[in-house]
């Protein structure tokens, strides 16, 4: 009988299947589920660091991150297969596509974290931890301005929940490339 992580895990590589991203090797792309697997592995390495954290919530969250947002899994299938808490703080995690701009979606999630319990938050700074690896070789100056002012705007929302990742996450925003 494969534990709640393990369901997580089976159903966000079923679900991201075809999905890839690229690299800052031109040509290279990889798997979507290396970045849900690198977000794992960053929530498991926090965990460490708070033993108060509900490890259930924190790791199947960080692997469902992006499910709602770019899979046609359901929020009924997330509720059925993992409960009502886990569904709301995947649930923070998405952006409402039906608000205007991407600032407004951002403050919006930003306000839907802060209101579910720290395992959330702390995903989201994991996620922005992975997602300041170096970006793929034709994102433009102005791109990258934009995408390190967001992760500091998630630090300055989200940090208190962790000294460990906000550790990380400065440390990522210090040596993200700015041109
Ligand atoms: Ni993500």
């Amino acid at each position: 009988m494969p534990n709640l992580l393990q369901k997580a895990w089976l159903l966000a590589a079923h679900h991201h299947e075809n999905q890839r991203y690229n690299t800052p090797i031109e040509g290279l792309t990889l798997p979507y589920l290396t970045h849900i697997g690198a977000v794992l592995i960053e929530a498991q390495q926090a965990l460490h660091h708070h033993p108060e954290f509900d490890a259930d919530l924190l790791l199947c969250s960080a692997v469902l991150h992006d499910t709602l947002e770019d899979t046609d899994l359901t929020p009924d299938q997330v509720e059925t297969t993992f409960g009502k808490e886990i569904l709301t703080g995947v649930r923070a995690l998405t952006k409402d596509e039906n608000l205007p701009s991407k600032r407004e979606q951002m403050e919006d999630s930003l306000q839907r974290i802060l209101a579910a319990p720290p395992e959330i938050a702390a995903v989201k700074l994991c996620d922005r931890i992975n997602n300041l690896s170096p970006p793929p070789h034709y994102w433009t100056p102005t791109k990258k301005a934009a995408y390190r002012e967001e992760a500091q705007l998630i630090l300055d929302q989200l940090g208190h929940v962790s000294t460990y990742l906000s550790q990380r996450l400065a440390g990522k925003i210090a040596a993200y490339p700015t041109s």
